[in-house]
């Protein structure tokens, strides 16, 4: 992990910057953050560079709910957040058994205590079906970026207090049984979503939820397009159409041949604002949360197939939205209401 005291300290000198460059509805990516990316993505992030912080590897594995690998996968997971986060996340553990299956979700949050809470997730769990399905970018690529970013926003936390608006959380959450065993149906897929929102509707987490941003079917090789579907989140697809715009100019844009997936003149999802993606955001969507899917329209043609492995996950577009989650999720703890 870095710990260069330069990039640190400028960090507040960059949220001022980046307070001034929003305000004008264009945004910058600060040196001193692709400084902090340029230093770990190689590591951490890499689909060659076999290495002990490399947090995307572990997951080139099955994930079937309930078996030794599931179990290995969210112990990896926990020991992530055990050995390198510097401030105290909370862990909540859900499990539960199901269609003859036990589920876990595994959620991590930053400042538990706070109001608000921007959530962040992915599901870990892969299909039983076809035999061998890995899931590179269903959702082995979304959880990897997950765990880079709250390792990121970790660093700014410890770092960069000031700039941090002490009512507003993270939540990381990693859903289990995301995947239907047999047909999609409303019994049998979501297992793991359908039971967090009963659970965060009981305790009342669900009316702190700011936002919730899920991660799905990203990282794929080719280009996609990520419509914005939900008018209720319509503001946030702006704000990281923006910071895309911004990430197109970078060293790392050019990695990803300065393809723009995002869109916020295309409409049409919007204007209709209902749930056409079964996802795990329907259950928090069907309770009024503000929701950001960030999932390509249409899904990349290796959906479903055994061809969605670690092969057909791009580099380019990996470390393009570790850093668009990462920028995302740094603006809204400044500036919760902006
Ligand atoms: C990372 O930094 C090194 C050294 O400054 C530079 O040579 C390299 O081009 C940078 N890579 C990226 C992707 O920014
Ligand atoms: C993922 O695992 C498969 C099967 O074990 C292996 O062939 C492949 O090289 C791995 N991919 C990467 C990027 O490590
Ligand atoms: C993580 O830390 C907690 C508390 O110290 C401990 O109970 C748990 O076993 C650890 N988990 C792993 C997977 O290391
Ligand atoms: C679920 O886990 C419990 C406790 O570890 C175990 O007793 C039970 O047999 C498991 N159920 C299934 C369906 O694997
Ligand atoms: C992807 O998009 C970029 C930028 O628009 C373009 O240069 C490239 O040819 C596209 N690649 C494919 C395979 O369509
Ligand atoms: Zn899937």
């Amino acid at each position: 992990m870095v710990n260069n005291r330069n990039i640190l300290v400028n960090w507040i000198l960059c949220c001022i910057f980046l307070r001034t460059a929003w305000g004008s509805s264009k945004y910058e990516i600060d040196e001193f953050n692709l400084k902090y990316y340029n230093l770990t993505l190689d590591k951490e992030l890499s689909l060659v560079n076999k290495n002990e912080d490399n947090v995307l590897l572990p997951f080139n594995i099955t994930r079937v709910p309930g078996t030794k690998e599931s179990l290995f996968i969210q112990s990896y997971i926990q020991k992530y957040y055990n050995n390198t986060m510097e401030n105290d996340w909370d862990l909540e553990i859900d499990q539960f058994e199901a269609s003859g299956y036990n589920f876990t979700n595994i959620v991590y949050t930053l400042n538990p205590d706070a109001k608000r809470f921007v959530v962040l997730s992915a599901h870990y769990d892969s299909k039983l079906e076809p035999k061998g399905f890995i899931g590179g970018m269903d959702s082995a690529a979304p959880c990897a970026i997950l765990l880079y970013v709250s390792r990121f926003i970790d660093q700014v936390y410890s770092q960069d207090k000031l700039n941090i608006d002490g009512e507003m959380g993270v939540k990381i959450v990693f859903f289990d049984g995301e995947e239907a065993f047999k047909e999609w149906s409303d019994t049998d897929s979501l297992y793991g979503s359908r039971h967090l929102a009963k659970k965060w509707a009981q305790e009342g987490v669900i009316e702190q939820i700011e936002t919730f941003v899920l991660l799905d079917l990203i990282g794929s090789e080719g280009n996609h397009t990520i419509p914005t579907y939900y008018r209720k989140g319509h503001k946030q697809y702006r704000l990281l159409n923006d910071i895309e715009d911004a990430f197109l100019q970078t060293v790392y844009g050019e990695q990803t041949k300065k393809h723009k997936e995002l869109n916020k003149r295309e409409r049409g999802f919007l204007s209709m604002n209902q749930l056409l993606i079964d996802d795990d955001h329907a259950p928090f969507w069907r309770q009024g949360v503000p929701v950001l899917h960030l999932i390509p329209n249409p899904f990349p043609p290796v959906w479903h197939t055994i061809d969605d492995d670690f092969h057909h996950l791009d580099q380019g577009n990996i470390n393009k939205w570790a850093i668009l989650m990462c920028e995302y999720l740094q603006t809204r703890m400044a500036f919760p209401n902006e």
